[in-house]
């Protein structure tokens, strides 16, 4: 790694020391409802809540060179023309470095004795991000200097934005006021809101014309006005805006000049909209500009990001993990993704354009497991949320809007795993907080609005929906998909213009899903752990009932012999058995039947982890998703036998359903193997990046898998469930400190040579330092708790009942 950067653990930063990674590696500013990506060389783009209908600058995917908008400066110094990100223009710098902190990031670039760094950021609670400057003369010389900035707006809707030229060449509308670039296209009809980029100090100039900063012929590497020397004050109208300032610097030996860029989402309100005829009210806008002149706002404004991160993370921290990689997932990186999963799903990263797919319905549901323990308040309206985009026959969009809440008509529903999510969802919901008043919550049903049914009533509706479509077997209907999404049992598509996900009459079809029958089981424990916990024996025994039968299906319908069978087709054959050609064996249904307590009285489940050892695993990329790939399209499965073998889900690594053997081997105490897993996908502990390719530090969806040319490339980084579900694992099964819903529950599954280590966990209210002790070279199995140092017995902590806000919990393992 050593490559490309190093982690600064004490600072809390991944720290880039070369421009050109092997992809853009990016960063994730904004956690409320101004969002921004940006990579290590200030690429990316920013947004207000929806990537799609409220989206401010241009980003243009899938470019070549890739990642190749941003928020960039341009230094113009004697004729030499250069930017301290490196890009757009690449001229070779003499010193770079990126470093990617926690909802912010810190580019410096030197050339010829200037430096200038650019701090970008943006504040809690505030609908704008920041871009702190410094311009400092290394030098013994006076130097004098122009810098540029640049964006590119876009017109908020950013399908239409990058499709329907024939209007948006016409439609651009923008206002200049001193150094206040006010982009307002569609603000004299519909819109109520605009788009402010601006500066803390005076200008020289400024350009809003991208024909006349850029140049029709040029790129943004040369654009025209920098290479000039100065900007030509253009009016856009129509065509396409930009914001671009110009700053001319003198500056003495050693001097700095300080000052900061200001992008900001603006919506009107109820203030009149125009001052004159085409004159828009700016007294938001000017307001904001006053507000962070003063740069002292803007330090407290970083201060305060990094704050709301240090009391964030103080929620749950073990400082001295034996193992680095976990240490410093498990502390910082791997919940600075849950933050990430949460609020963004799976709709805008590096690979998700932020048009088409919204928040995702198991997605969004699984992302939760992650990030409850931070912001459970947040959680709490998302599961409602979530649930009302459920139909009240039980099925569920599978996406939807995050601006307008509503089910994506164009997916639709049908993905029969999506109803049983909301179980695991809204269960670790009350582990962490206790607080079962959310399940009396009216959401009312997608195709009932103003219904008044509660968060029980969907749970219930998700139950009988999985109980009352099962298939020959017994077992649960698929639908178009459960969570492979590509295990398309009902789509039969010859046409290549046809959608995997949504073609396929799904009506009187038979194919069955071992894995939701899986899922099915670890749901109704939830669930019946939860009654019990309201005292509501009745409904606990009902659902237990429900469990048994569910059990009994899988074990007789489900056993192939040494592993779970994955499905059963359309035309009742089994799919992931022994019997078949390819993709013998599934991961998914040997997770799942695990994770649902199948296979523990006969050793059946074990035997399932093992068979995963055998055929899919490999200690340096993690398990492939199935095996033998497929080689060739198979009609009856759909999607999944599409993508070339050791991609995606044609036994790539999916990084996401490798969590599940982790927790899995954590359930028989195999310590050691746990941490093995957990290292092989873990992202810190790559060793090769010119191979790896993705970020350092954050997940990545995909792996290409040992079946593939070029094993070990990673893909699809930042929005993936392994993020939330890598949480789970290593501070729940590994570390072992467990929300219950009756307290603190401790069982740590750990390397044997592991002598010890502490938690600090905050819950409900309470501060409990944990600590862990292994004097015997022990991997699981709790022998003692002592509390406050009284003993108690078993391994649940109690909340205190004196009003006590720190507890003490000592822990021998060695039963
Ligand atoms: C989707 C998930 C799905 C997974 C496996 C991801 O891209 O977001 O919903 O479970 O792929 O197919």
């Amino acid at each position: 790694m050593a490559q490309y950067g190093y982690f600064d653990d004490a600072h809390r930063e991944f720290v880039i020391t070369r421009p050109d990674t092997p992809l853009p590696w990016l960063n994730m500013l904004g956690q409320d409802e101004f969002y921004g990506l940006c990579t290590q060389t200030a690429g990316g783009y920013s947004f207000w809540k929806d990537a799609r209908l409220r989206r401010l600058t241009r980003y243009r995917y899938n470019n070549n060179p890739m990642d190749n908008d941003g928020r960039f400066l341009y230094v113009k110094q004697g004729k030499s023309v250069w930017s301290p990100g490196w890009k757009p223009v690449r001229t070779k710098l003499d010193a770079y470095e990126c470093r990617h902190g926690l909802g912010y990031t810190r580019i410096k670039g030197r050339k010829d004795g200037v430096e200038v760094e650019q701090l970008m950021f943006v504040p809690p609670q505030e609908n704008l991000e920041i871009w702190k400057i410094y311009v400092r003369n290394k030098t013994k010389k006076t130097q004098k200097l122009t810098l540029f900035s640049f964006v590119e707006f876009c017109f908020f809707e950013a399908l239409n934005d990058m499709t329907n030229y024939q209007r948006t060449y016409s439609i651009g509308e923008v206002e200049i006021e001193g150094s206040g670039i006010y982009h307002k296209t569609e603000y004299r009809e519909r819109r109520n809101h605009y788009t402010l980029f601006g500066c803390t100090r005076k200008v020289d100039g400024y350009d809003t014309s991208r024909d006349a900063f850029v140049g029709v012929h040029h790129g943004l590497h040369d654009p025209k006005a920098v290479f000039a020397g100065k900007c030509t004050n253009s009016h856009a109208y129509g065509w396409n805006p930009v914001g671009a300032h110009q700053i001319n610097l003198t500056l003495k030996p050693g001097a700095e000049e300080t000052f900061a860029f200001v992008l900001a989402y603006v919506e009107q309100g109820d203030l009149p909209k125009f001052d004159a005829p085409f004159v828009m009210n700016k007294t938001k806008g000017r307001e904001i500009l006053k507000k962070y002149s003063d740069l002292a706002a803007v330090d407290a404004a970083f201060a305060s990001v990094k704050q709301r991160w240090e009391d964030l993370l103080s929620i749950y921290q073990s400082p001295d993990v034996p193992n680095e990689h976990l240490r410093r997932m498990v502390n910082t990186w791997n919940q600075v993704q849950c933050m990430a999963t949460f609020n963004l799903s799976r709709a805008s990263s590096g690979y998700e354009t932020g048009i088409g797919r919204g928040m995702g319905y198991r997605d969004s549901n699984q992302d939760i497991l992650g990030f409850v323990h931070l912001l459970p308040e947040r959680a709490r309206q998302r599961i409602l949320d979530i649930a009302s985009t459920q139909l009240s026959d039980g099925t569920c969009f599978h996406q939807y809007q995050p601006l307008t809440k509503k089910g994506n008509a164009d997916i639709g529903g049908g993905f029969n795993d999506d109803p049983l999510w909301l179980i695991l969802s809204t269960a670790a919901y009350i582990r962490e907080t206790g607080d079962t008043s959310i399940l009396d919550e009216p959401c009312g049903y997608a195709d009932k609005p103003g219904s008044k049914d509660t968060l029980l009533h969907h749970i219930e509706t998700s139950v009988s929906y999985t109980l009352n479509n099962r298939g020959p077997h017994g077992l649960p209907l698929i639908g178009h998909a459960d969570w492979n999404d590509c295990l398309n049992l009902n789509c039969f598509s010859k046409e290549p213009n046809e959608s995997f996900q949504v073609t396929g009459d799904i009506a009187g079809s038979k194919a069955e899903s071992v894995m939701i029958a899986g899922l099915f089981l670890y749901a109704a424990r939830d669930l019946a752990a939860l009654y019990r916990f309201m005292g509501k024996a009745d409904d606990a025994a009902r659902i237990d009932g429900h469990y048994a039968d569910m059990l009994k299906t899988v074990e007789e319908q489900a056993w192939d012999g040494a592993w779970y069978t994955r499905a059963f087709d359309a035309a009742g054959n089994p799919v992931g058995s022994k019997s078949c050609k390819e993709g013998k064996i599934f991961i998914e249904s040997q997770a799942w039947c695990v994770l649902g307590g199948a296979g523990q009285t006969n050793g059946r489940a074990r035997k399932a982890l093992q068979a995963v050892a055998k055929y899919l695993y490999t200690p340096e990329h993690g398990c492939a998703l199935q095996y033998p790939p497929y080689s060739e399209y198979h009609l009856e499965l759909g999607e999944v036998s599409s993508y070339p073998p050791g991609y995606k889900e044609n036994a790539g690594v999916f990084s996401h359903n490798n969590t599940w053997i982790h927790i899995g081997w954590t359930m028989f105490g195999e310590g050691d193997k746990a941490l093995e897993y957990y290292l092989s996908i873990c992202p810190s502990a790559k060793k090769d990046h010119d191979k790896y390719r993705s970020e350092p530090y954050v997940y990545a969806q995909m792996t290409a898998s040992q079946f593939s040319p070029t094993p070990g490339e990673g893909k699809n980084s930042w929005l993936t469930g392994t993020s939330a579900w890598s949480f789970v694992t290593a501070s729940q099964s590994i570390l072992g400190v467990q929300p219950e819903f009756t307290g603190v529950k401790v069982d740590p599954c750990i390397p044997k040579k592991w002598k010890g280590y502490t938690v600090q966990r905050k819950f409900r209210g309470v501060t409990y330092t944990i600590e862990v002790k292994n004097p015997k070279g022990k991997s699981k199995g709790v022998k003692s708790l002592l509390v406050d140092g009284a003993k108690v017995a078993g391994n649940i902590v109690p909340p205190p009942t004196d009003g006590r806000k720190t507890v003490q919990v000592e822990v021998i393992l060695g039963a």
